[in-house]
């Protein structure tokens, strides 16, 4: 079924690039997403993700309180490209001259392959577009609202499981290391937990020397025997060949779409693995960009914001416990009752 409410591809008049943004909603306001810069066999493999991520982000900003929508822009890069820095200026002007086009029904941010420098420069081309350095007028770097999100959402889970939020004396296993996973894993080294960490670059294995963290291979991290698995870099992850072999007793993480097929979902129940939906754990990010740049909120007051993303989780497996079901299940009824709600009042 096609559900979003409208999905645009275009070649970038001086990049030839494949530009999809998809709308998926804007029952809640203006649909928003990052711009993914990423290398795809073919270009309808991006246009696929567009429509895969920007269905999350409505998830992602109803549960997270927003009064937006999801969309999300995604550059196909063809194997192999190298972009040197003219060559990208051109691209993410394509990209600002695209979000110009939907006159303010969607607009943009960071993503994976994009970040805040990169937002300026969307930035000549369209005023729809967040995270511009705090010098350019915008909130700055969306990675360290989301993993404070995320350690929120670790906090509800272990509480779920036994009853303490403390991550003290906990496992957890963060597989990626980028700015948000390496983030997620000092806060929770610092609040003394314990860590078995991975990334697929090998120079990350200073952190976890620093962290005093067991660094392992990205396919043992998967399957090492955990408390909570964090997944932090890219998504499908949690496929049904890797879920019978999972020995962790949750799996949380900010990485965006990790179950490979929603089937997966009910898979990680039936074994008795709690899966804390990803569109929850990571709104950190999008919340502390749209409270500072539009709801004009202090930090503190964001900070306390993005804290709710603990209550909101611990809602969903309070519900979820509740029915026997997934508490995938539990939120996208959360999610489907958030957006009819508004539907009716306007
Ligand atoms: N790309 C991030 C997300 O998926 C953060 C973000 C998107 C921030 C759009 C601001 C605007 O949530």
């Amino acid at each position: 079924m096609f559900t979003h409410e409208e999905v645009h591809v275009t070649a970038g008049r001086r990049s030839g690039l494949p530009i999809t943004i998809a709308i998926h909603s804007t029952a809640l306001g203006p649909g928003l997403g990052g711009c993914r810069l990423w290398t795809y066999a073919d270009w309808r493999d991006g246009v696929e993700d567009a429509l895969r991520l920007s269905t999350a982000m409505t998830a992602k900003t109803a549960l997270a309180g927003l009064a937006n929508g999801g969309g999300k822009t995604v550059v196909a890069l063809p194997p192999g490209t190298r972009l040197d820095v003219d060559a990208r200026r051109a691209l993410l002007h394509d990209v600002g001259d695209a979000v110009e086009t939907l006159g303010g029904r969607y607009g943009t941010g960071p993503d994976v392959g994009t970040g805040t420098d990169d937002m300026v420069t969307i930035g000549e081309r369209t005023d729809h577009v967040f995270c511009r350095p705090a010098a350019h007028g915008g909130s700055g770097s969306s990675s360290p609202g989301t993993a404070a999100g995320v350690v929120a959402a670790l906090r509800a889970t272990v509480e779920h499981l036994d009853g303490s939020a403390d991550p003290a004396g906990r496992t957890f296993g963060v597989i990626g290391l980028g700015s948000v996973g390496a983030d997620v894993a000092r806060r929770l080294a610092a609040a003394g937990a314990h860590l078995v960490v991975s990334d697929v670059r090998a120079d990350a294995r200073a952190l976890a020397d620093e962290w005093g963290a067991r660094w392992v291979s990205p396919e043992e991290a998967l399957t090492a025997e955990v408390d909570v698995l964090v997944p932090s870099a890219l998504g499908g992850v949690l496929t049904p060949a890797v879920v019978p072999r999972l020995r962790c007793r949750a799996v949380v993480g900010p990485a965006n779409n990790q179950l490979a097929s929603p089937d997966v979902a009910g898979l990680l129940h039936e074994q008795g693995v709690l899966w804390g939906p990803d569109y929850v754990a990571s709104a950190g990010g999008i919340v502390h960009a749209v409270a500072v740049e539009q709801y004009r909120e202090t930090e503190a007051v964001v900070a306390a914001r993005i804290d709710r993303i603990g209550d909101t989780m611990a809602e969903i497996y309070r519900t979820a416990a509740a029915a026997n079901e997934p508490p995938a299940r539990a939120a996208e009824r959360l999610v489907a009752a958030r957006l009819k709600v508004t539907a009716g009042t306007r």
